[in-house]
């Protein structure tokens, strides 16, 4: 496998994200099995490769939609206050909701959005999270299905980007440090 030039060291390779993928997607098959149209909420941007190999996976019936957050940046506030860019078509009231998000670092994003969710009133909310920082977390939030636990490091591909760049590499890998530096 090529290296991007940018890239440090390799987190987790493509062989590994396709596994886990295949499995994640086995048992969202199986635990929905039966609930009807399932509602599958996908934050934009850095989950939409993760959403599009995991939902081409599923088994059961499910719709689409996508939400799009910002963050009001880790040093304004303590608060980890997010704001909505853009919001959904679909109405979730009584559906069972599966949020997918590209990875959970303080928790502060995933923790607002399911608060925001669950006043809608869904039949059920739960979150598929590709990867988490565990050390870097300030708020406890729920994640019902994750994919990979990984150290503190600034990662990209897969999806995940750094200032918008390297969101299609194949693998998720740690940045250089002089690329952000
Ligand atoms: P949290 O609110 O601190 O949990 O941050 C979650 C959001 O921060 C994610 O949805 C990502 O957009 C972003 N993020 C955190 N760590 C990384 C990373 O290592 N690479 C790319 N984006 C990240
Ligand atoms: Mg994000």
């Amino acid at each position: 496998m090529d290296i991007h030039p940018d890239i440090e060291r390799v987190i987790v390779s493509e062989d590994k994200i396709q596994t886990r993928v295949v499995e994640l997607a086995a048992q969202i098959s199986q635990d929905y099995a039966g609930d009807g149209q399932l509602v599958i909420i996908g934050i934009l941007k850095g989950a939409f490769i993760f959403l599009a190999d995991l939902t081409r996976r599923l088994a059961v019936p499910h719709r689409i939609d996508f939400m799009s957050l910002s963050s009001y940046g880790q040093t304004a506030t303590t608060t980890g206050a997010v704001r909505i860019i853009m919001d959904l078509r679909l109405d979730i009231e009584s559906r069972h909701v599966l949020v997918i998000e590209d990875i959970i670092d303080s928790g502060y994003t995933l923790h607002y959005l399911l608060d925001v969710l669950r006043a809608r009133r869904p039949a059920s909310l739960k979150s598929c999270v590709l990867l988490s920082k565990p050390e870097r977390r300030k708020v406890d939030v729920p994640v019902d299905y994750l994919g990979f636990e990984i150290p503190d490091v600034w990662v990209v591909g897969y999806g995940l980007d750094y200032a918008d760049t390297h969101r299609t590499l194949s693998y998720i890998g740690a940045l250089k440090r002089e690329v952000y530096e």
